[in-house]
């Protein structure tokens, strides 16, 4: 195995910048932090991409919150431990459910539109809710009218500044007289290199759907905050568990890279699943139907599509009445028909693809991670609450109360302040061309249907990838493609480590070679780069322990 680098190959810094709190990324966990520790810190804000490119812009369904009549946290949490196949944090979980609800009256009152019945917010469902819970916006725009109230409060603040196309490279870890975080090694968009230092650093860039062939999220989505996270020492888990969506917009051919989703809530509105001869796919599968939890609706997709050979199956929303569908459903519309489907016509071909990481970076009940100083929220963390299997609607949620909660420990009392380290570790990369060996690999091998030989010969691939590694700078033009390859090629080590290490199925953990779920498995793979650049795992039934 030859080891991953330990920093990413990069010019010296020339400037500086300084704040309390510095946060990386601008989707909804890195607003909501920033808002809230802007109660009384100076906070800044940088992001690699636009202001608005994040996942949560692409997030159609909605926002959970026990808000409906009949409703309540407790049925909330029930259905979300349920989802996470015994691998949920109860207490964690508590907070997403019991704060939730006022964060969302809050999200509204800063101007959030949310879709209403009347006076009432209209409320729908989605896979694995026994209840109407899911809060939406513009029918099926919800992220983006999240971004934009959140969006429009973090640039009203003067005490927030947000620096655009600054990608974080590396967390500056001072070593005395403990290891702690303060600050990073950050690339401007001109080329030049800097630090940029605060008394903390909250990791907020969301997930790694990059790191599949094909996934709902968009090109800024490659694990940077994870592979950042574990050059810096600190702990990560559950990277096993990543999230297919069953129903993304299926095309021919080689599409690769981000594709349409096609919204849950339909299937919460009374589309069904078919196959190539109409038959239902859901029947008799489990008893909410289509509207199982997603980790049993792709399992059964796959296993009607390896049965019947083909690449896809179809989403039927034909039965719904079209004007339904024109108001609730704009943005899947609008991007079948652009594609030459009419939803309302006839089925919708769908195909599972990487849609979310339950794992990430641990921390505590205020986004703290193992490494003072270092903070992490939303897709990014692992605080425990989404198990082996997320329940739909819960991400923004989380990104909403977890990072609320962030930025109020923030606001409220700051780590130590300490020195920057004088001198910074050398670094490499992989070349940026050597990306798609790195997707194709862990597409492979880690995708839906695993196996302890595929995830094994995924791992020598990797390996292979990563005795390419370079410690020459890259040239400027090709700086960011080689880092983010880099980023990409430590997560999937440590997301397919993982893997081959659960030799059990659980949740979104599908292992062909180990279909049962175990007893011997109930607990947390918990994750550290070691100093010669190997992913060390260790199973831990209690992870905060550990973490
Ligand atoms: C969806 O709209 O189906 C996705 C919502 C989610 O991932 O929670």
């Amino acid at each position: 195995m030859t080891g991953l680098p330990l920093a990413l190959a990069a010019p010296s810094p020339t400037w500086t910048r300084s704040a309390d709190v510095i946060v990386v990324g601008s989707g909804v966990a890195g607003l909501s932090t920033a808002l809230a520790a802007a109660a009384t810190r100076r906070v800044l804000l940088i992001t690699k991409g636009g202001f608005t490119d994040s996942a949560t812009v692409w997030a159609q369904g909605g926002i959970a919150g026990a808000l409906g009549e009949g409703d309540s946290p407790h049925l909330h949490h029930k259905d979300t431990v349920t989802a996470g196949a015994g691998l949920c944090d109860d207490a964690a979980v508590d907070i997403l459910v019991t704060e939730g609800p006022a964060r969302l009256q809050e999200l509204a009152r800063l101007g959030a539109a949310f879709d209403r019945d009347g006076e009432q917010l209209a409320l729908t469902r989605e896979g694995g809710h026994g209840r109407n819970r899911i809060v939406h916006a513009g029918g099926d725009a919800t992220g983006r009218e999240v971004h934009r109230a959140l969006a429009a409060a973090v640039l009203a603040d003067p005490r927030i500044e947000i620096l655009t196309h600054v990608f974080a490279l590396d967390v500056l870890v001072a070593q005395r007289p403990t290891r702690q975080a303060v600050g990073l090694v950050v690339a401007a968009a001109d080329g030049t290199v800097g630090t940029v230092t605060g008394r903390a650093v909250v990791l907020a860039t969301g997930g790694l759907g990059q790191i599949f062939p094909s996934t709902t999220n968009p090109p800024v989505a490659t694990g940077d905050g994870l592979a950042l996270g574990l050059r810096a020492g600190a702990t990560v888990a559950d990277l096993e568990f990543v999230q297919f969506h069953p129903t993304v917009f299926w095309q021919p051919g080689d599409v690769l890279g981000q594709r349409l989703l096609v919204t849950e809530a339909i299937r919460g509105e009374g589309a069904v699943l078919v196959d190539a001869a109409g038959s239902r796919v859901m029947t008799g599968v489990h008893p909410l139907g289509d509207l199982a939890p997603r980790d049993v609706v792709t399992k059964a997709m796959t296993a009607r599509m390896a049965q019947a050979g083909g690449e896809h199956l179809w989403l039927d929303a034909t039965g719904l009445d079209a004007a339904l569908l024109e108001r609730r459903f704009p943005t899947v519309l609008a991007g079948c028909r652009a594609a030459g489907v009419d939803p309302v016509l006839e089925p919708i071909p769908v195909a599972p693809a990487a849609h979310y990481a339950s794992g990430g970076v641990c921390t505590d009940f205020w986004g703290c991670s193992s490494l003072p100083g270092l903070y992490a929220a939303g897709e990014t963390a692992f605080v425990g609450v989404h198990g082996a299997n997320r329940l739909a609607s819960n991400s923004l949620l989380e990104g909403l109360v977890y990072g609320t909660r962030i930025g109020t420990a923030l606001a409220l009392e700051l780590p130590v302040l300490r020195q920057p380290p004088a001198d910074l570790t050398s670094g490499a990369v992989v070349p940026g061309t050597l990306r798609d060996a790195i997707v194709d690999a862990v597409g492979a091998g880690a995708g839906v249907l695993r196996t302890g030989s595929g995830l094994a010969w995924a791992g020598q691939q990797l390996s292979t990838v990563a005795g390419r590694a370079e410690t020459l700078i890259p040239q400027r033009g090709a700086r960011q493609a080689a880092w983010e390859a880099t980023n990409l090629l430590t997560v999937g080590t440590a997301l397919v480590a993982a893997a081959a290490r659960r030799a059990e199925s659980r949740g979104c953990h599908w292992r062909q070679d180990a279909p049962r779920t175990s007893p011997a498995w109930q607990g947390h793979l918990v994750g550290a780069l070691g100093a010669g650049g190997a992913i060390d795992l260790d199973f831990c039934r209690a992870w905060r322990a550990a973490a």
